[in-house]
């Protein structure tokens, strides 16, 4: 049967003329969907398995489709497929050329399909594999801090509130403090992909399909631990995208903190660790400068990493059941996030492997700023004085100690004992940095015992 259109469009049946130039660049979406060409045709290839074994295509169709559709993956993959913009998106341009390689068999893919359950389907195959190669970056970057936890076992630095010196804690305490935000990291994602592994295919446009299908096989086949259960929701509903960049902007963020530590620490005013050269710049100017790019940059991504979440959330806020091409603007911030977080995540994998912490520095920050004073009002409790005496005594000791230029270990016993005539000549060993680290032996305390532990555990977790 021949039909008149005036447009060349596959949809183009009941239109008496061409697109728009001005709508036809607007709408097009291959420029950035064709990223997702190896999912959809995956997807085409078992719809049409499917197709078979119920009886829409036969045994031959079934197999020039096949054959079609491997010939378009390749010439994808060697750069010599031709995309065009006149198709809008991947689906039609592949199943353009289909149609073109293979004829009538090819006509017959779309039967009980619309794109709005194909692009749910690609854009979930796609995030599915994405997933899983983010929780490997994920712990390769686990294995940077606990590989820097290990070397650098033993070294003290000064823990900091509101960036004032605050007590002192294991370099390698800190180090797994983000060991542990990453590990949450990995599970957000996983949880993530429960949601992600839901098949929509079989929604159709919105109300399921008259024509027999089977959305079990198709489940099975490509490895969905389940199939949606309502056509409207499934085509419509782009939550585990939103979860997915929530998941994804909290690593940024996280990837962010750590790298705002690092401008800080590598600055002369700190001076606590250096920075390999080859991830630092020079300046066109200034000969001396020695700057850290790398931890910069991946600070300044998290904004359009978050701003991408804001994007999704705020392009679905008001929109009405079920698809709606708003849907398409799903893409970019998705794909861009993509690839500022894998990118982000790789140079700070490296970058760990580049670090050296300057121990005598950091140690010697732990001399000044009375980082045992805790210590001491705890010391205190111990020899029965109330906790808000005790603190009380000790900010007294500590005006002292900042009108005379002294520290809490330069006092002398009877210096001490006028603060306090519970103090005793064991208060020595609580006013010394390993004395005070040691001290907080509990679960997930500073002491070298508990860092040893947790240290220990992440290794086995991580099969180091
Ligand atoms: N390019 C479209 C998207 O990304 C595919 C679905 C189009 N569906 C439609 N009914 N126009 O959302």
């Amino acid at each position: 049967m021949k039909t008149k259109s005036g447009t060349n469009k596959p949809w183009g049946g009941r239109f008496t003329e061409k697109t728009a130039q001005a709508a036809e660049t607007f709408s097009a979406s291959i420029h950035f969907d064709k990223r997702l060409y190896r999912y959809d045709i995956a997807g085409s290839r078992v719809h049409a398995k499917m197709l078979a074994k119920t009886g829409l295509l036969s045994p031959s169709e079934l197999e020039l489709i096949l054959k079609g559709l491997s010939e378009i993956e390749s010439e994808i993959e060697n750069h010599a497929f031709v995309f065009r913009d006149e198709l809008e998106d991947i689906h039609m341009n592949i199943e353009k050329a289909l149609v073109e390689k293979v004829g009538q068999a090819g006509e017959k893919l779309h039967t009980a399909r619309s794109r709005n359950d194909q692009v749910a389907l690609d854009m979930r195959l796609y995030l599915r594999d994405v997933c899983r190669n983010l929780i490997d970056l994920i712990s390769d970057l686990q294995k940077g801090f606990v590989s820097l936890a290990r070397k650098y076992l033993g070294a003290c630095m000064p823990g900091y509130t509101h960036l004032q010196r605050a007590q002192p804690v294991l370099l390698s305490h800190h180090l797994l403090a983000y060991y542990e935000m990453f590990a949450r990291d990995k599970d957000r994602l996983g949880d993530c992909l429960k949601r992600i592994n839901v098949l929509p295919l079989g929604s159709g446009a919105l109300a399921g399909t008259s024509l027999p299908i089977d959305r079990e096989f198709v489940a099975r086949e490509l490895g969905f631990s389940r199939v949606s259960a309502n056509s409207m929701d499934a085509v419509s509903d782009r939550d585990f995208m939103v979860e997915f960049l929530a998941a994804c902007s909290l690593i940024q963020v996280h990837l962010s903190r750590f790298s705002e530590e690092l401008v800080l620490w590598t600055s002369q005013e700190f001076n606590f660790v250096e920075i390999a050269d080859r991830f630092c710049t020079g300046s066109s100017i200034m000969p001396q400068k020695k700057n850290p790019d790398m931890p910069e940059l991946v600070r300044g991504k998290s904004g359009r990493v978050v701003g991408n979440l804001m994007a999704l959330l705020t392009m679905l806020k008001g929109l009405p059941l079920t698809y709606n091409r708003d849907l398409q603007e799903d893409k970019e911030p998705v794909f861009d996030t993509v690839d500022t977080v894998s990118q982000s995540l790789a140079v700070v994998v490296e970058l760990l492997s580049g670090l050296s912490f300057n121990r005598d520095v950091l140690e010697r920050a732990t001399e000044k700023g009375f980082m045992t004073a805790t210590d001491l009002a705890e010391y205190l409790v111990r020899k029965n004085v109330p906790f808000r005496q005790a603190h009380a005594v000790v900010g007294g000791a500590v005006a002292y100690c900042l009108v005379n230029g002294k520290e809490l270990t330069d006092l002398t016993l009877p210096e001490l004992q006028e603060f306090s005539d519970s103090i005793a000549e064991d208060v020595f060993e609580v006013l010394r940095i390993e004395g005070s680290i040691n001290s907080r032996r509990t679960q997930g305390g500073t002491a070298n015992t508990s860092v040893l532990q947790a240290l220990e555990k992440a290794e086995t977790d991580l099969g180091i």
